[in-house]
């Protein structure tokens, strides 16, 4: 059986601070497990709609929410749905939870194709029942869209010797398992091939997943989802997603200035609950070391403000 252990969970229930009878969203349900913690919180009455991309955790965290009956409401959309796939009686939220990327069962999967430690099929879609996987992106992409997917989402050194090998290599034979991709990646370093893995099977899996684009769509929709009072917490796990998350939040938290007179014209509605991304703490990571890049941060939405005249 899988698991996934929470990351970040006390800091974030702090933050979100579920009470009873409060509405809760969770963006990445994952295997359920900060989604069982804020039911526990929100009992008797509180109810929580779950999401996921991934149709296996989907299930696994279905049957581990089992216990709260009709309080759970799970469904299979991605984030960049929101709010058209949510039921109409679930409109707006006091809590609002996106705990992004990958879950533990994607990384002991080898099937799944997100890691270079086994060999399978390049897969490393959260979604298997739609889009293109690695190998079909890998086998279509032009040379300067693939070489910017290096560059930018894994800062991967050299991204236009990786690239152009990964082009020769396609018009022979495809790079179809993570072996091949690993094969291409020494002919390109060499004995430094392993210090670079990791890079570039991060940013295959962002672009195959498009993970900033939807990020960014979950920032502008999730906080107009919220009631007066509700919070919104994000755990990311890399630079480029907690600069997203931080500047969104940030913008959100300013207050609208006249161009000309500087005046304050409009109140910021929302305010920063962590002036300072949330890290976890060395036990954390002793216990649990995939949750070493993790960064929470979160917001409010102010109740009851008067916008300035
Ligand atoms: C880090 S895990 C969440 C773990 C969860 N908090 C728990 O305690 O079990 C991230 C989950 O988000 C899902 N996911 C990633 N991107 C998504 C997206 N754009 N829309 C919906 N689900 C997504 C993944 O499939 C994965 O199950």
């Amino acid at each position: 059986m899988h698991t996934h252990t929470p990351v970040l969970l006390e800091e974030t229930l702090e933050l979100l601070a579920p009470k009873p009878g409060e509405c809760a969203l969770d963006c990445t349900l994952g295997l359920g497990g900060h989604s069982e913690a804020i039911l526990r919180l929100t009992s008797p009455s509180g109810q929580l709609v779950g999401l996921d991309a991934d149709t296996e955790n989907l299930a696994a965290a279905t049957k581990r929410l089992e216990q709260f009956g009709s309080r759970v409401h799970v469904l299979h959309a991605n984030f960049r749905e929101l709010p058209e796939c949510l039921p109409l009686e679930y409109q707006t939220f006091d809590l609002i939870l996106a705990d992004l990327g990958l879950s533990s069962p994607h990384i002991d999967t080898a099937e799944r194709g997100f890691t270079f430690r086994s060999d399978s099929d390049l897969d490393m879609r959260f979604d298997q029942t739609r889009g293109m996987t690695a190998a079909m992106l890998i086998a279509s992409t032009d040379r300067i869209t693939l070489r910017d997917i290096f560059n930018t989402y894994g800062e991967v050194p050299a991204a236009h010797r990786l690239t152009d090998a990964l082009i020769d290599r396609r018009t022979t034979k495809p790079v179809r398992r993570s072996s091949d991709l690993v094969d291409v990646t020494k002919g390109v370093y060499g004995y430094k091939a392993h210090d670079h893995l990791p890079q570039i099977f991060q940013a295959l899996r962002i672009a195959v997943n498009d993970e900033m684009v939807v990020l960014e769509s979950l920032l502008s929709e999730a906080p107009k989802l919220l009631k007066s009072g509700g919070r919104f917490a994000v755990i990311s796990y890399h630079s480029l997603e907690d600069r997203l998350v931080k500047q969104a939040m940030k913008r959100l938290a300013t207050d609208e200035k006249d161009p000309i007179t500087g005046a304050v014209s409009k109140k910021a509605d929302f305010e920063i609950l962590t002036a300072k991304p949330i890290v976890p703490g060395k036990k954390e990571v002793t216990d649990n070391p995939r949750s070493r890049s993790a960064h929470l941060r979160a917001i409010r939405f102010l109740e009851g403000y008067t916008p300035l005249p």
